[in-house]
């Protein structure tokens, strides 16, 4: 059994931790009743999340495969990529069991538990969006031993699942699921002299991303569909990509 696949041991979360989620959750529940993307809304009123303590995965699991087929097993963090792809081609969500601590309440680095499960599970009762995300999966899983080919994947990667903004008739509302639990990026977004760039599947693979810290920059959908679209033709602008890397390299050497 892979070393990262770990029981969620519910007795070593502290009246602290309880107090956290406590007050990550009523936080984001201010927040979300103006600020946050409407399918993102939908999702995180259907799982019902126990705002009071930690959420128990096992429970969560179970509402969550009943609304959309999808469970989640218990991790002790990030998994490796190839792990993680196939996790997702096979409807199973990795959530992390720890959870931030005080100093991480407003920007967090690592995923913890209110991350996977506050801002990825609920837009996995979407089932474009979790379409979207297997698709992705499949395409990214061809490519994992290729570290320039994931370094573009995850550009998608980071700027739909973790950093996107949806047009909402005329607001920009996040899905981005490193958006929605960050009280410092949901305040970002609202300053005008961030940019905001319409969504565009070539410009997003050439635009290098910072996860330690708050964005500079962010991609704009206006529905889901733009977002498959982009798959379309990610393989061979992929090949595009690393044919013309290459070319630099060799280049270079002359
Ligand atoms: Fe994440």
């Amino acid at each position: 059994m892979a070393n990262y696949l770990i029981n969620q041991d519910y007795s070593t979360y502290t009246q602290e931790d309880h107090d956290i989620w406590k007050m990550l959750c009523d936080r984001q529940s201010k927040l979300t009743t103006d600020k946050i993307a409407k399918q993102y809304l939908e999702g995180f009123y259907q799982l019902e999340i126990d705002k009071a303590r930690v959420v128990k995965i096992e429970e969560v699991s179970k509402v969550l495969k009943a609304i959309s087929g999808w469970t989640l097993v218990s991790v002790s963090g990030l998994l490796p990529a190839k792990d993680f792809f196939q996790m997702i081609i096979n409807k199973c969500y990795p959530v992390t069991v720890s959870l931030r601590k005080p100093h991480e309440i407003d920007f967090s680095e690592q995923p913890d538990i209110f991350h996977d499960i506050c801002g990825h599970l609920p837009l996995l009762t979407n089932e474009k969006f979790a379409q979207f995300l297997t698709a992705y999966s499949r395409i990214a899983i061809k490519y994992v031993n290729d570290d320039r080919a994931v370094d573009y994947l995850a550009r998608l990667y980071w700027f739909t699942y973790e950093m996107g903004i949806i047009s909402e008739n005329g607001e920009n509302k996040p899905y981005g699921a490193a958006i929605v639990t960050s009280a410092e990026e949901i305040a970002n977004i609202q300053d005008p002299g961030i940019p905001k760039h319409p969504f565009d599947i070539d410009q997003i693979i050439c635009t290098e991303f910072t996860p330690y810290s708050i964005q500079k920059e962010y991609f704009v959908i206006n529905s889901f569909d733009d977002l498959f679209s982009s798959l379309e033709n990610l393989e061979s602008k992929l090949m595009g990509q690393l044919m013309e890397k290459t070319k630099e390299l060799y280049e270079g050497k002359c």
